[in-house]
């Protein structure tokens, strides 16, 4: 059982993920076959394309279409999340609060597809400390996975521990990822894992293999909410 998906883009027609309320409300139920008991929804946000009103206006719009399907009445609690593209400057923009989950200071960030950077972790820190959130960094294994980070890169963010890290499911099917994944567990870093599901495809709702490679080691989901 897993308490929470901390990372998913399951609303309709909001960014590359589920493009129809049919196709969410499986993605919803897949989940829920597989054990997870709440769903945080977040669709990508990049600064770049709109304002954050702008977006928090299409996410409600997509929530609606989604919470008026007759399925709806059986989900899971659902939370209104984001996932949000660093940049430069974030830290100065304080209506960035608004993205964190539903009733949290939980923020999940996600570091640009680029070569990793020293200006990158400073970033984090600073909207760590001047916006008062707590930030979630998306998928670091893939980072690892992708050649974007080096281990020694991967380490400095897990030192920040102001931050917590998530994990995609899929770093458990993957032998470079795999090694990662038992070094967090091994050191009893916080970190959680996320489906990241975008489709009933290739990125299908995935806690299976994650249950599947669990078995052999003590890993407890870390409490976020009180
Ligand atoms: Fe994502």
């Amino acid at each position: 059982m897993f308490a929470y998906d901390f990372h998913t883009h399951i609303l309709p027609g909001m960014d590359d993920g589920a493009a129809d309320v049919s196709t969410a409300v499986a993605m919803i139920r897949k989940l829920q076959e597989q054990g997870v008991e709440h769903i945080v929804l977040t669709p990508h946000y990049y600064a770049e394309n709109e304002s954050v009103e702008e977006f928090l206006e299409r996410r409600e719009e997509a929530y609606a279409r989604l919470m008026a399907a007759p399925e709806a009445e059986s989900f899971p609690p659902l939370l209104l999340g984001a996932e949000v593209r660093l940049h430069r400057g974030m830290s100065e923009r304080p209506e960035l609060q608004k993205l964190c989950v539903q009733g949290t200071r939980l923020l999940l960030l996600e570091f640009p597809y680029l070569r990793h950077a020293d200006w990158m972790l400073q970033e984090v820190e600073n909207i760590t400390y001047q916006l008062q959130v707590v930030p979630m960094l998306a998928h670091i294994d893939r980072f690892l996975t992708w050649g974007h980070m080096t281990e020694k890169q991967a380490q400095r963010v897990l030192d920040f521990e102001d931050a917590i890290v998530q994990i995609n499911n899929e770093a458990v099917l993957e032998r470079h990822s795999r090694k990662f994944v038992k070094k967090l567990l091994k050191e009893e870093y916080l970190f959680v894992f996320g489906s990241d599901t975008h489709n009933l495809k290739d990125r299908a709702p995935n806690f299976d293999a994650v249950a599947d490679f669990l078995r052999k080691y003590d890993y407890e989901e870390p409490e976020l909410f009180d």
